[in-house]
């Protein structure tokens, strides 16, 4: 379906072409005054002076012919020369009565071309637990993939681990103080190795941090963690056996973390993925003559002349011929390109890895790893922080794990419900508070423009009142209670038509659904789900205007009960769309 905007602007450029001005003036746009009017046109102003004319004069000469238009209810021309819209009840009528037919879409037509996009989202680093630095590149990450599908197009999502620093030496460090006897350290062994990993996710997540700090204070241990380092990313046998029993011990444990999120990746790609294309692209950017040696290290020149902030070279391989997480990056750009060949990588991480990323797309672009056609965008976000302003901690100051936080949330929101008391059963209940409390975060963290850093306010973020996760939630289940009603007096909620908006509420309720097209489109092409939060807090408000100035169940009108619940239901499905490409849902009762 076209959008309502475009349909209106048809209208209004054939009635301009029609008094003899050029249809460019014939610009429509959302009123900015909506107690005056639905839509605007300023056109007029501009055309008085092509046509040296007043503009009031073009104004009324043209709202005079909409005024008879089947599409508008009133066309009004304001001094100096505004033209001031609004919809025919029964045009917008029929126009979510379209929208309904169209369901699961609401009238949202795939993009006609499909582009091939990959987002690189999530980058936990194995065998570390997740913290909240994690916690919005996963969040962000997952609902552009979700929009971009909607939208139509092939989105990859390809968590891009962490798994080929220091912390694997670390680990096969802290193991072989631990247990030297394990055929992993024994250099002579030929054989199969077990299959059993030599280690537990608790434990292994324990090594981690106790190998950190040791090598933080015993230089000699941190030298032996460096080494064995090398050694793994140089193929000891024993060593790449043990980096897969972290690698599957490691990703199983993340899997059950990104579920508890509602986030799910196509590809569990790593670091490590991307090594066996290191040498030959290496060779290449040698052969090429980009990269050259400086102090020691393979560098690539990235600097551009109109750079106002100095962008240093791009370091390739380090003096002692070790790769770096550059490296990684752009190998991980050789095998994407090779396999998957995508019109556009997007990356969402932290927007302090900006520079360095300005870093990796120029090399990739200047050694021709990508070629012109393929898009790399960076997609940085801020950090979220605590209520005293600094990066989110826990109660007594460490790094607040990502586990920790969920937990703390579903509590919270826990002990909400249950005060309620709506819902009576224990198990209900608890899933229920996980759901809202899901709702809770993400929107909280989606509502803000991403770049932005915002405060992770516990309280705000759960209320039920507000721009809230949970406020839409309420939204969707107070509708869903009234349809359940409905139902139960034997009526069938699905098939009556939408009528014609009887009061304002209505009406204002019935545009808003309108826009869901445009304002996915517009998420879409500003990589922006803040705008999608943004089109189901108005529409939620508008839904609970409505809600509060109607008799909907007590309607004796059997006809205009029925559209009610009709417009009812498709304002529930809309809004339940918009949350899935947020990436939560809502419950049956809350
Ligand atoms: N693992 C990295 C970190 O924790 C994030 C990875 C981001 N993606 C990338 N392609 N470099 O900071």
């Amino acid at each position: 379906m076209e959008k309502i905007l475009d349909l209106i602007a048809r209208e209004v450029e054939a009635v301009f072409a029609g008094c003899g001005y050029d249809k460019k003036y014939a610009k429509v746009t959302l009123s900015n005054r909506p107690d005056l009017c639905e839509y605007q046109c300023n056109g007029a102003l501009a055309a008085a002076k092509e046509y040296k004319k007043a503009p009031f004069l073009i104004a009324e000469e043209t709202a005079a012919k909409l005024a008879e238009n089947k599409m508008f209810s009133a066309a009004e021309a304001v001094k100096p020369g505004f033209l001031n819209l609004k919809l025919k009840e029964s045009y917008l009528a029929g126009y979510l009565n379209e929208m309904k037919k169209d369901a699961g879409r609401f009238g949202f037509e795939a993009v006609r071309q499909p582009k091939k996009i990959m987002i690189d989202y999530g980058g936990p680093n194995v065998a570390k637990p997740l913290h909240i630095g994690h916690l919005r590149s996963a969040i962000i990450g997952e609902s552009i993939k979700r929009i971009g599908r909607f939208v139509g197009h092939e989105v990859i999502g390809d968590v891009h681990l962490g798994d080929w620093g220091l912390q694997m030496g670390l680990i096969v460090t802290e193991l072989f103080h631990r247990k030297p006897d394990l055929v992993y350290f024994d250099q002579d062994f030929t054989g199969e190795y077990p299959e059993e990993p030599p280690f537990t996710i608790s434990e292994l997540e324990e090594i981690y941090p106790t190998a950190s700090a040791k090598s933080k204070e015993d230089e000699a241990y941190k030298e032996a963690a460096m080494q064995a380092t090398f050694e793994m990313q140089n193929g000891r046998r024993g060593y790449r056996a043990l980096l897969s029993h972290i690698l599957n011990v490691s990703v199983t444990d993340l899997k059950r973390n990104y579920a508890d999120l509602n986030v799910t990746f196509d590809l569990w790609k790593g670091e490590s993925d991307a090594q066996p294309y290191i040498p030959d692209m290496v060779q290449k950017m040698k052969d090429d003559g980009y990269a050259y040696i400086s102090e020691g290290a393979l560098v690539v020149d990235v600097k551009e002349e109109t750079d106002t902030k100095e962008v240093p070279p791009c370091m390739i391989l380090k003096s002692d011929g070790a790769s770096l997480y550059n490296t990684t990056d752009l190998a991980t750009i050789v095998w994407r390109m090779k396999d998957y060949h995508p019109d556009e990588i997007i990356y969402v991480v932290d927007k302090r890895q900006e520079l360095y990323f300005t870093q990796v797309f120029r090399c990739a672009r200047k050694t021709r790893l990508v070629e012109e056609d393929t898009k790399l965008t960076f997609h940085g976000f801020g950090t979220m922080n605590g209520k005293d302003g600094k990066p989110f901690k826990t109660r007594d100051g460490g790094v607040m794990r990502l586990e920790r936080l969920v937990s703390e949330i579903n509590e919270e929101m826990y002990q909400k419900i249950a005060e309620n008391q709506s819902l009576t059963e224990e198990k209900e209940a608890r899933e229920t508070a996980k759901t809202v409390a899901l709702s809770a975060i993400k929107y909280g963290d989606l509502s803000n423009q991403a770049s932005k850093d915002y405060i992770f306010d516990m309280e705000r973020f759960t209320s039920f009142e507000g721009n809230t996760g949970p406020y839409i939630l309420y939204t969707i289940v107070r509708i869903k209670s009234i349809l359940t009603k409905y139902r139960a007096m034997g009526k069938n909620t699905a098939d009556a038509e939408i009528l014609p908006a009887r009061s304002e509420s209505e009406k204002a309720l019935m545009l808003e659904i309108s826009r869901f097209q445009a304002a996915v489109e517009n998420a879409f092409a500003e990589t922006a789900p803040h705008k999608i939060c943004a089109y189901i807090y108005d529409l939620a408000n508008a839904l609970n205007h409505f809600y509060h100035g109607t008799k909907i169940l007590t309607e004796e009108d059997e006809n205009v009960r029925a559209g009610y619940i009709s417009l009812l239901a498709l304002t529930k499905d809309i809004l339940e769309k918009c949350i899935d490409l947020l990436g939560f849902s809502a419950p049956e009762r809350m």
